[in-house]
């Protein structure tokens, strides 16, 4: 019976050595140590045997027990050990490795030369007013001293929404940010009609027009409208509001020039153009080798307009202009085509 004890023990133990998991460990141990194992067997024997032998097997026995108890512990920290290395080593954390940088978004440039324009004209005192751009044909177009079968009409062709030729209520997309001219006068001139308070607002905003899209034009892009209107305003401020503005976002050195020009809301009307950047007058293919680069509209608000915005003509004047910031920003930043400003393709986008 001793002898097979160490069978026992022996059979055990070797069983155990091919254990790798919880599970097997288990049943390892019903088998080895559990109610109907060798070892237990022979406890449940014991009375088969003589009296001598009794106290030898049964000592004999409780030590195999014991043994196998031990291993089995041994055994069931090992696993969990191997089991907690494993974990470590799946959740490594390599304290050295550099940090993943989250990737930085960028302002669009046309929201870039807008924000340059809007400090500008903060600076001198210019407010910001919005205006829609779902507009009536008469905002657009008749208060601004354009009536139907103007041919100045032609030159802005229009994305109409509720189509009924050029009547008053015909609803359009706007073509240019200058109807927001009217709804400013008429707002702050409605606050106290004898005497309406001066206004120095800059009007910012897309516009739309039907137009055939090319690298030159496309059919929506941001203008920014200026409008002061008071008591004495002038030409002058006109020019000196605007010479400081290219100063100021084009640098202080930027030559500028105005050349007369037509628009039926201003009287006189002029364009502004700043000399060349890039060939600083002496003619390139960027200026069309006139030495100069056209930057906006502007003029002396027209009477009419005026008085359409309950303004009084007699009294008040006042100044206004129009520039596009995709225009400035492709001057700026030397872009070729108006058509990546909507193309949505970040790796222009990345460039600013
Ligand atoms: N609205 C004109 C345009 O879109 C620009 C402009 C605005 C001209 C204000 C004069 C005064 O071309």
């Amino acid at each position: 019976m001793l002898e097979e004890l160490e069978r026992i023990l022996e059979n055990g133990l070797q069983a155990l050595e091919n254990i790798h998991d919880e599970a097997a460990l288990q049943e390892w141990r019903v088998r080895h140590l559990g109610r109907s194992s060798p070892v237990m067997q022979v406890f449940a024997g014991m009375g088969s045997y003589s009296k001598e032998e009794r106290p030898l097997v049964g000592r004999r026995a409780n030590e195999v027990k014991t043994a196998l108890e031990t291993a089995l512990a041994q055994k069931e920290a090992l696993l969990k050990q191997q089991a907690l290395e494993r974990k470590l080593q799946e959740e490594r954390l390599d304290v050295s490795l550099p940090g993943r940088p989250r990737p930085l978004g960028r302002l669009h440039p046309t929201t870039r030369v807008l924000r340059e324009i809007y400090r500008i004209f903060a600076e001198m005192g210019f407010q910001v007013y919005r205006s829609r751009e779902v507009e009536l044909d008469e905002y657009n177009f008749q208060l601004l001293n354009l009536p139907p079968h103007h041919p100045a009409r032609e030159m802005q062709d229009t994305f109409y929404i509720a189509e009924d030729g050029e009547q008053t209520n015909t609803v359009l997309l706007r073509t240019h940010t200058s109807p927001g001219q009217i709804h400013a006068m008429r707002e702050f001139s409605s606050q106290s009609p004898d005497n309406p308070p001066p206004i120095r607002l800059i009007l910012p905003g897309m516009c739309y027009r039907y137009e055939q899209i090319s690298a030159r034009s496309e059919t929506q892009f941001t203008q920014v409208e200026g409008l002061a209107v008071g008591e004495r305003i002038t030409f002058s401020d006109l020019k000196g509001t605007l010479t400081d503005f290219a100063r100021r976002i084009f640098g202080q050195q930027v030559r500028s020039r105005f050349r007369a020009s037509h628009f039926p809301f201003t009287e006189p009307s002029a364009e502004m153009d700043i000399e060349c950047f890039l060939c600083h007058g002496a003619g390139c293919p960027v200026c069309k080798y006139t030495g100069w680069l056209e930057i906006l509209g502007c003029g002396m608000v027209h009477p009419v307009v005026l008085r359409n915005g309950g303004y009084d003509p007699e009294r008040y004047s006042g100044f206004a202009f129009g520039m596009g910031p995709e225009r400035i920003a492709m001057l700026r930043y030397g872009i070729e085509d108006i058509r990546y400003f909507w193309a949505n393709d970040a790796r222009f986008l990345e460039q600013f």
